[in-house]
């Protein structure tokens, strides 16, 4: 199968490459660079002695995309495209809702032009709303807290429209919780740009000598240690369940919905002495006001996915710490 990935040299797009590649499906890459490098695609090629097709374009352009589905022959698209910042989402609404929202309209569109009728897409479970108990199901009502979660949330209610609109279509949100970790080879892993907003890229650039300490958000949460709970999932098991719901998907239209979660729980506290043993060093740390927005403790429910797309997570937080650990040591800047 030759499948579309848009956001393709980006943290998870990358990673899920690679597992489509391993199955035999062909990947074709769209992807702006807005905050992924080029160079990705060689670690692609090194990882699978396969190099796929890169297209450095925007998904709102409907010409080039039209093309890029004809030419290549495209059969599916996973839609990971978008921007991700919550606070940057705040204070730049209409950027988020122009590039999440009217990206993924204008890719649905050329699609729907082209005859391409299955679509997985990048949600998060940033969209539930935060008065459930976890774990956290599909069903817990929907009511996300900034741009970024209505950007994501708006896209899910389009694909389920769309699917309801045309009894061909298959539209499948998968909410993921916190992905997290590299390639074990260490050749890929997550690059952001500049401060880290989030814990594991901190936490491992603390490791490597890039930053002094790390501030954890709050001591006094309702959570066994105080810290902050939240469900980390390896971005390998997170890349193999694009291609579970992929596979389960092109042959089922309709709107679907996945977490795709461990099921568990861990605080911060948890993930700083799994990393400080990951790296061989007890890491610098201090504790710091709560962030505003953050939450006590949320983990997903995964049955659905389990039930349905046969998946789970098989790593565990140390994996995802040595794995990490692997790549921001092995490539202490980045991506070249
Ligand atoms: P990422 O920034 O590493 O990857 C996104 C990629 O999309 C980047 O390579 C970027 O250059 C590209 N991109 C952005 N806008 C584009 C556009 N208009 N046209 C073409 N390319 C564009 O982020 P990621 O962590 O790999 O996340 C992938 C997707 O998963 C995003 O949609 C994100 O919102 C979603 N998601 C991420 C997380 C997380 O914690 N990482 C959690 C839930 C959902
Ligand atoms: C995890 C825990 C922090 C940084 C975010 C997005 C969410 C989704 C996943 C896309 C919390 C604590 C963090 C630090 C800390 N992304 N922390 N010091 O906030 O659960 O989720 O990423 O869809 O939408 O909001 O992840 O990694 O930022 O925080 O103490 O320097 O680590 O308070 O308890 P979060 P995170």
């Amino acid at each position: 199968m030759k499948i579309l990935v848009t956001g393709g040299t980006g943290y998870i797009g990358s990673h899920t490459c690679v597992q489509l590649i391993d199955k035999g499906w062909q990947p074709v890459i769209l992807d702006s660079l807005v905050n992924s490098k080029v160079s990705v695609i060689d670690r692609i090629e090194s990882i699978t002695g396969h190099r796929p097709p890169f297209i450095q374009g925007d998904v709102r352009d409907a010409d080039l995309l039209g093309k890029l589905l004809l030419e290549h022959g495209i059969e599916a698209v996973i839609h990971f495209a978008g921007l991700k910042a919550v606070g940057e989402s705040v204070a730049q609404p209409l950027r988020y809702y122009d590039n999440n929202v009217h990206g993924s309209v204008v890719l649905m569109q050329v699609m729907q032009q082209c005859g391409v009728k299955t679509m997985v897409f990048s949600s998060s479970a940033t969209v539930y709303g935060h008065s459930s108990a976890p774990p956290w199901n599909e069903q817990v009502p929907t009511s996300p807290a900034n741009p970024y979660g209505r950007s994501k949330l708006m896209v899910d209610h389009i694909m389920a429209d769309v699917a309801a609109a045309d009894a061909t279509c298959a539209m499948t949100s998968l909410r993921y919780f916190n992905p997290v970790g590299a390639h074990p080879s260490g050749q890929m892993g997550e690059d952001p740009q500049g401060v880290p907003n989030n814990l594991m890229p901190y936490l491992s650039q603390v490791a490597v000598g890039r930053r002094e300490a790390l501030q954890i958000y709050g001591k006094d949460y309702n959570t066994p240690d105080g810290t902050g709970v939240r469900d980390y999932i390896h971005v390998n098991d997170l890349a193999k369940g694009h291609v579970a719901a992929l596979a389960y998907s092109h042959e089922r239209p309709g709107h679907h919905v996945f977490n795709l979660g461990s099921g568990i729980g861990h605080s911060v506290l948890d993930m700083l002495h799994a990393f400080g043993k990951a790296c061989g060093r007890d890491l610098p740390y201090n504790f710091a006001p709560r962030r505003s927005g953050d939450l006590d403790a949320y983990w997903a429910d995964p049955q659905h996915a389990l039930n349905t797309l046969g998946w789970q997570v098989e790593k565990t937080i140390d994996d995802m710490c040595q794995d990490t650990w692997r790549w921001q040591s092995q490539n202490p800047n980045g991506y070249p």
